[in-house]
């Protein structure tokens, strides 16, 4: 069970017994043609970030369980006219919404929007700043679960702007609580955390990769990286572009993933992108399935 099963707010929350009941859910909704609905309910999705597959993804979720969701352009709604969080939140709420997907660029923001709440809601953080992005991690690890179910034995490969992903933080969190021990982060070393809880770090691709069974490659966010924390594009993709040949270090049968937007010929190459070791697309399908278990185990709990 969740510690803290109102909010699904961080990995720290989980427990692994919780971790696998969703993903058993998530993997039970994907062979079914049909769900269990929870009309009473009505979904939110606040992004004040922009995004496509994580919004949509939360939008097909809540639908697909009889829940009406709401998206707001927070671009040119009340956001503009100076309206608090707080109060768009409250007055939603007494509108009838009682689950807020939220995503913005402040770490810890939908933990701090917890404590507006009125009455019984639930608030999802699909991302917020560099801090962590639950959801992802956890749809990355049912789709490595659905192949290489042998979770602890697996070696793990993270490779590129660790520094500024809250999805790189999320993961390192589910894997050490998964004890997944083999886990090697590998960026340049401008794009290593000064913190390093779980895992390994290394500078070097060959190394990173070697005998891997999973790759994860992040996007180069380029919106994130401050002036001096600059590492030139063109040496990036030389030293750490996923490649037909650089995955040659890895297990041949290695899993290839990345939870988009990729960058193609950055982070990764498009033949890689689009070919037989990628995951990339059966993420984004996940992603919709891991969404339904967690919504319903906010709202049965
Ligand atoms: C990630 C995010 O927004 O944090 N993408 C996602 O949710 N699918 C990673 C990224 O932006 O690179």
């Amino acid at each position: 069970m969740s510690k803290n099963s109102k909010h699904f707010l961080e990995i720290s929350q989980l427990t692994p017994e919780f971790v696998m009941q969703l993903i058993l859910r998530a993997i039970y909704f994907k062979t079914e043609d049909e769900y269990p609905r929870y009309s009473k309910n009505i979904l939110a999705n606040l992004f004040y970030e922009n995004s496509t597959r994580t919004r949509v993804s939360f939008e097909l979720a809540a639908r697909h369980l009889g829940i009406s969701c709401i998206n707001l352009d927070l671009q040119s709604s009340s956001e503009k006219k100076g309206e608090i969080a707080e109060d768009t939140l409250q007055t939603l709420a007494a509108m009838g919404v009682n689950l807020f997907v939220v995503r913005h660029q402040q770490s810890e923001f939908s933990k701090k929007l917890v404590n507006f709440l009125v009455n019984d809601e639930h608030i999802i953080n699909a991302g917020d700043g560099v801090n962590s992005h639950p959801s992802q991690a956890m749809l990355d690890v049912m789709t490595i679960f659905e192949v290489k179910p042998n979770l602890e034995k697996l070696k793990i490969a993270i490779v590129g702007d660790i520094l500024h992903s809250r999805v790189a933080n999320s993961l390192q969190s589910l894997f050490s609580l998964l004890g997944v021990e083999n886990l090697f982060f590998v960026a340049p070393k401008i794009w290593h955390p000064k913190e390093i809880n779980h895992g390994y770090f290394t500078t070097s691709l060959e190394e990173g990769l070697a005998n891997a069974d999973v790759i994860i490659t992040l996007r180069v966010q380029k919106e994130r990286i401050l002036q001096d924390e600059m590492f030139d594009v063109q040496t990036y993709c030389k030293l750490y572009s996923i490649t037909s040949k650089t995955i040659k270090y890895a297990k041949s049968d290695v899993m290839v993933m990345h939870p988009g937007p990729i960058n193609r010929g950055i982070e990764i190459a498009s033949d890689v992108a689009d070919g037989s070791h990628s995951y990339i697309l059966k993420q984004v399908k996940n992603g919709v399935f891991m969404r339904m278990a967690i919504i319903e185990s906010l709202i049965t709990s």
